[in-house]
């Protein structure tokens, strides 16, 4: 068998990514040297992007695994090299793409991003629970899928979606870690341990801003937005910094919860903001013989549908109710959303639906109030 060429094993790594910035390390300028000797050894180098990096051995498996399947290939050294500044200054060049630093790609006019902010009146309806089921089943229709963590009280969505290591900082820029194709950034990564943090809103609105701007999140098809409970000032900041958002509201089928959505959903109406729909959780348990019990009553999800519909003069559809079910909890306490676990369990099922529902419809201005005040007569 002759020895490979060079240029086979240069294609080879063309087929490897990095695993946050998930594209081929060939373009991200990380692969150093390529030795090919003739009894077929082949010795690659790969610089990262900073020394700590922590997915130093992903990197190393996929490229030595990439490189054994070229033919006459005898065996692969992967040695790991720590990028200078100038190169990590290209890369940063390179992943920007001419954007300006410090500028909100979603925010910009052509963006073909849909931003999706996850709101409710009242904590504890599922928002989080909601936010990474709908971001992991839309990642795995094959969507490019961000979710930023903007509840700095109650950062829950790493652990949900088991997310376990910081995410990677190239200079001023952070590389979101990603789980279940999905890329996550939270507040709760840059807090040490488990601290409680205490903000006000201008700096909650700087957080914010640096989570959107310095995130290298690359094209996204969906971003979602895990909001605090509430009508508080993370709400209106999201809606200066990304115009173009669009209001998901989680409510329970509960009546008092629902009155206290429907004030969460009509901030959407101050902002101009599109209000997508209304989500309800926990709207009932099967029991075995299958009927169903409505522990927090009924018709919450309806009610908030219908009066937002009233208020904001067009539709406001009620996407979908999902059901109390046990594995959505542990999904989520264990960092395997149930859409991926338990895909065909009552809650699982449900959130699909939502999420089939948001990937294939169109923008339009359904939902959105158009401003105009009825004529007199
Ligand atoms: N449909 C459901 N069935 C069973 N458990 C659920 C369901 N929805 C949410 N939960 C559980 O209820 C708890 C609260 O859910 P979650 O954290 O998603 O709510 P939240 O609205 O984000 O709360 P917070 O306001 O504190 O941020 C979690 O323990 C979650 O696992
Ligand atoms: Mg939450």
């Amino acid at each position: 068998m002759p020895a490979p060429r060079t240029e086979d094993i240069r294609a080879a790594l063309a087929t490897v990514n990095d695993p946050e910035i998930r594209k081929p390390i060939t373009e991200l300028g990380m692969v150093g040297s390529v030795d090919v000797s003739d009894d077929g050894q082949v010795q690659v180098t790969v610089l990262l992007t900073v020394s700590g990096c922590p997915l130093k051995s992903t990197l190393t498996r996929d490229t030595t695994a990439a490189v054994s399947k070229v033919p006459g290939v005898t065996g692969v050294d992967v040695q790991l090299g720590v990028m200078s500044d100038e190169q990590r200054a290209e890369l940063r060049r390179n992943l920007r793409g001419g954007t300006a630093e410090r500028e909100i790609p979603f925010a910009k006019p052509g963006s073909l991003t849909r931003v999706y902010a996850v709101a409710s009146g009242k904590g504890g309806v599922g928002k989080s629970s909601v936010t990474v089921n709908l971001a992991a089943a839309l990642a795995e229709r094959g969507l490019r899928v961000g979710v930023v963590d903007a509840d700095v009280y109650g950062f829950s969505v790493p652990r949900m979606l088991g997310v376990e290591h910081r995410p990677t900082q190239v200079d001023d820029m952070i590389l979101p870690p990603v789980a279940h194709d999905v890329k996550v950034i939270s507040i709760g990564m840059f807090v040490p341990g488990n601290q409680p943090v205490v903000w006000r809103g201008p700096m909650l609105h700087r957080a914010l801003q640096q989570f959107l701007a310095d995130v290298f999140w690359g094209d996204l098809d969906v971003l979602l937005l895990d909001l605090p409970p509430g009508t508080g000032d993370i709400a209106i900041s999201v809606a200066q910094l990304i115009p173009g958002a669009e209001i998901l509201v989680v409510t329970t089928p509960q009546q008092a919860a629902a009155e206290v959505a429907e004030r969460a959903g009509s901030i959407a109406l101050q902002t101009h903001q599109r209000l997508v729909g209304v989500i309800e959780n926990m709207s009932w348990l099967e029991l075995p013989d299958g009927t169903r019990q409505e522990i927090f009553g009924s018709g919450g999800g309806r009610a908030v549908a219908d009066s937002l519909t009233r208020a904001v003069g067009a539709e406001v559809p009620l996407l979908g109710q999902i059901p109390l079910d046990t594995r959505l909890r542990e999904g989520g306490d264990q960092g395997m959303p149930v859409v991926l676990g338990e895909p065909d369990s009552a809650a699982g099922a449900a959130l699909r639906g939502i999420a089939r529902g948001l990937a294939t419809r169109a923008r339009g201005l359904a939902g959105r109030s158009l401003g105009l005040t009825p004529a007199g007569r």
